[in-house]
């Protein structure tokens, strides 16, 4: 039994911030940003939407994308560092939303890694017979948690949910490999420090700002330039492939000068790597599945196309999954050019049908 992905999903808010509009909030720049993350806007989430409203939204996409009921869906797994509650699980607020009634639903905490490590555990789930389909949801409202008066972490971050759905089949190909890693010597380079067990919040949590992402940025960002490439070989060992098999590597997206290192690292040129970090920002880990979306829509994958998700974040954690994909590439819908351009054929062809026909009558 093979996991292979049948339908995708995304949801973005419509509300963009701009690094001008930040400029204005902090001491930053939009060159600044630019040259630093490679980020020019990102989406912040409306007052009313959440975790779970979004990840709603890209979750009915990808189903209906796939042809699936949410009646079939057998586990809902939803990847987040932004649950909407402590607990019940965001997953059981989206199974709900859904009518998902059949459904086992739970969240995974794993960073930016979630939905690699969501997609490695629900592959696992459906090749051992456990669930036939699955839907795997990375959604994030980092907005929230985001310190808006702290210039080293307020300019990378985003809103966004993406989703896809998995289902079982005696098909060759779909998910091939995974490799899952952690480094818990790490855990205090990101991490929100307070509102868990340890920390519970308080006057002082609150007045020491211990309720927002607190990240030594440096740090990150040379681990993150180390395990992309290492993970990515893993995987790709694992599947019997090499990079010169990759049709598309979609990393995290959490940094530009990152996704070039890594690019470099393993030879690969720009056409084979995914980047839409300049309109998104780090949306966590809601980044691969938006990407892979995105790049599903711009025809960018094909049946026999190997597609690489590697990711890394808080914990540490890191991890990478091999996809050969097995779905066509979508038909485009015709822009309005193309429409009118295709009436004007069909009536030049009608008029030279009619004129024959009319010839024919009268001879
Ligand atoms: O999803 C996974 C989690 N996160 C990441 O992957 C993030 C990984 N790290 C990074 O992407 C980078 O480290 C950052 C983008 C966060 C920072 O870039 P950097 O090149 O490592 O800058 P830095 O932290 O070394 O700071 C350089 C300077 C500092 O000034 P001084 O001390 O040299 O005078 C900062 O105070 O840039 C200053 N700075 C800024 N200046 C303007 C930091 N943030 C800003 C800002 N605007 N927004």
């Amino acid at each position: 039994m093979r996991a292979h992905v049948v339908g995708w999903g995304k949801y973005v808010p419509d509300r963009v911030l701009t690094n001008d509009d930040l400029a204005r909030m902090v001491d930053t720049s939009d060159e600044w940003i630019v040259t630093r993350t490679g980020i020019r806007q990102r989406r912040i989430a409306e007052e009313g939407e959440t975790t779970a409203t979004m990840a709603v939204q890209a979750a009915r996409q990808a189903l209906e994308g796939a042809g699936v009921s949410p009646g079939q869906v057998d586990v809902i797994i939803v990847a987040t560092a932004t649950p909407d509650y402590l607990f019940p699980s965001t997953a059981c607020l989206v199974q709900d939303a859904l009518g998902a009634t059949r459904a086992a639903a739970f969240d995974l905490a794993a960073g930016c890694t979630g939905f690699v490590y969501a997609l490695a555990v629900a592959v696992a789930m459906v090749e051992a017979g456990a669930v036939r389909t699955a839907l795997v949801i990375g959604s994030e409202t980092l907005s929230r948690i985001t310190d808006w008066t702290d210039r080293n972490t307020c300019v990378l971050f985003g809103d966004g949910a993406g989703a896809v759905v998995l289902q079982g089949g005696p098909d060759d190909g779909g998910v091939l490999s995974a490799v899952l890693s952690a480094d818990g010597s790490g855990a205090d380079l990101l991490m929100l420090p307070a509102g868990g067990s340890r920390l519970p919040a308080s006057h002082h949590t609150v007045s020491e700002r211990l309720h927002f992402i607190k990240m030594q940025g440096r740090d990150v960002f040379r681990f993150a330039v180390r395990v992309i490439p290492t993970a990515t070989r893993e995987v790709l060992r694992r599947a019997g492939l090499s990079p010169d098999d990759i049709t598309l590597l979609i990393p995290h997206q959490a940094n530009g000068r990152i996704i070039e290192s890594a690019m470099k690292d393993l030879k690969l040129p720009p056409e084979k790597v995914y980047n839409n970090l300049e309109r998104y920002g780090n949306t966590s880990a809601a980044s691969i599945p938006v990407a892979l979306c995105e790049a599903v829509e711009e025809g960018r994958l094909g049946p026999g196309d190997i597609v690489i998700c590697v990711g890394f974040g808080a914990g540490l954690t890191w991890g990478a999954v091999a996809i050969r994909w097995t779905r066509p590439r979508p038909v485009a819908a015709p822009t309005w050019r193309q429409f009118l351009r295709r009436l004007i054929y069909l009536w030049a062809a009608l008029r030279s049908w009619l004129r024959r026909l009319w010839w024919w009558i009268r001879t």
